[in-house]
């Protein structure tokens, strides 16, 4: 089962996923995490570029997109084990949430994953100003105000679940924890 995590800038994403795996393990999982951009060669050049300061243009945009379709593509076959749960943090819908124009990033991304499950960690956009560094280009109010509605609209093409994020870690963790485990017969009971 492939599930992912999206949500802007500063959602909780990573420290979710970690407690997610656990409790997954805990339950007899065999648990599996991937984080968009990679570590590869081609993640490391998009994380230079987002620190630069014309990195919301639409000519580095479009150049961004075509990296981070690339970079995924060197994760492709790690997504589709069957014997894993896979815990991504990003996938494609990055893509259509930050970049533009939507049916070109559509295109571009083809051959990407569909998630199996969509959590959306969604965080006021004041909360994620406040948290976020500002050393990235796209950690700025008008640009994650857009980002969050482009989510809104989008996990509707998707078996997801919505989490408010703007709640405490563990508060937040057992809500995703009630939201997933439905999907991967978990009794209710057995959730702290
Ligand atoms: P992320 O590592 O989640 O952020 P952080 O640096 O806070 O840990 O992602 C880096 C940035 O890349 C983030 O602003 C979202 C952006 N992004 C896209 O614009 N498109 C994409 O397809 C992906 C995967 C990320």
């Amino acid at each position: 089962m492939y599930i992912v995590f999206e949500g802007i800038d500063g959602a909780g994403k990573s420290t979710q996923i970690q407690l997610l795996k656990k409790w997954l393990e805990d339950n007899g999982f065999s648990v599996e995490t991937v984080v968009e951009p990679t570590d590869s060669e081609i993640g490391k050049l998009i994380r230079k570029i987002l620190q630069r300061p014309d990195a919301a243009n639409d000519r580095i945009q479009k150049t961004l997109g075509l990296l981070f379709a690339a970079d995924r593509m060197l994760i492709m076959d790690k997504l589709s084990d069957e014997n894993k749960i896979i815990l991504s943090d990003r996938s494609y819908i990055s893509s259509l949430a930050y970049q533009t124009p939507a049916n070109w990033i559509a295109d571009i991304n083809k051959y990407a994953k569909t998630p199996d499950l969509l959590l959306l960690l969604d965080l006021d956009v004041n909360i994620s100003v406040n948290r976020c560094s500002g050393e990235d280009e796209f950690e700025n109010e008008g640009f994650l105000t857009n980002v969050k509605d482009n989510y809104l609209k989008l996990v509707e093409n998707y078996r997801h679940e919505i989490i408010n994020a703007n709640n405490g870690v563990n508060k937040v963790s057992s809500d995703i924890k009630k939201a997933v485990a439905p999907y991967l017969g978990i009794c209710p009971d057995c959730i702290l």
